[in-house]
């Protein structure tokens, strides 16, 4: 069970969920908001505040040492959900947590630490609008492609989906949901570029190793990366 707080605007849904796990107990939390102000993405980066679109941050007690089943989790949650809704559709997880449809980045996921021994999750789903940025890659909605929802129906089923992957983890432990992971994962083989906050490197995907880390293959041989955007060769400046 979810206590679940949505309010009409706000700064930031992590902001709020880390100031709730200030006063937390043990319960999890999910909190929305119609409009975010000032959504924050990656590596500083700022995430748009499109009306309509999912503005969700998840607070759960979870050990910082699991977070990478958390980054895996959030991504295929919301994966496995269209592909409930729309089986056929072309849908696919870029590392370590970005979902693609038809291409283009639908949804934006930022972990952050919160109080307590608590860790938030924070994601923002395009519903209904593709907000342009100034970002390299490609931006798509579910709405554009034909899934109609709503935020609040698109907030239950993903915490749905987010329940089930918890727990198939907590049973079948970290080498089985990085397994189900990677049937979905875009470009296993193929030549990635993994930028980090100091350096870049080239590679081939090799896969992910048994904590859900990147295994890059370089000419000097395989590296293990824990944090990076990745970026696909052949394909062109919109990735
Ligand atoms: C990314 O850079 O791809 C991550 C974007 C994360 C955006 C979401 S929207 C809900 C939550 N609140 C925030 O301030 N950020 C996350």
């Amino acid at each position: 069970m979810w206590q679940y707080y949505d309010y009409d605007e706000l700064g930031s849904t992590n902001d709020k969920a880390i100031e709730l796990t200030t006063k937390a107990t043990g319960e999890k939390i999910a909190v929305t908001a119609e409009m975010q102000t000032g959504g924050r993405g990656r590596r500083g980066r700022r995430w748009v505040g499109a009306k309509g679109n999912l503005f969700l941050s998840l607070a759960l007690p979870f050990e910082l040492k699991n977070c990478g089943a958390l980054v895996l989790i959030s991504g295929l949650a919301l994966l496995e959900l269209i592909k409930e809704v729309a089986p056929q559709s072309d849908v696919v997880l870029k590392w370590p947590n970005d979902v693609l449809l038809d291409d283009g980045k639908i949804s934006g996921i930022l972990l952050e630490k919160g109080e307590a021994g608590y860790m938030i999750v924070g994601i923002g789903i395009n519903v209904k609008i593709a907000p342009i940025t100034d970002a390299v890659y490609k931006v798509n909605s579910l709405a554009n492609a034909g899934l109609l929802f709503d935020r609040q129906e698109i907030k239950d089923m993903y915490l749905r989906h987010f329940d089930e992957l918890l727990d198939y983890w907590q049973q079948q432990g970290m080498p089985a949901l990085v397994k189900r992971w990677l049937q979905y994962a875009k470009g296993i083989g193929s030549p990635i570029e993994v930028k980090m906050p100091n350096t870049t490197k080239d590679g081939i995907f090799a896969g992910l190793n048994e904590d859900g880390l990147l295994i890059l293959q370089t000419e000097q041989g395989q590296e293990v990366i824990s944090a990076g955007d990745i970026f696909f060769k052949e394909e062109g400046i919109k990735r």
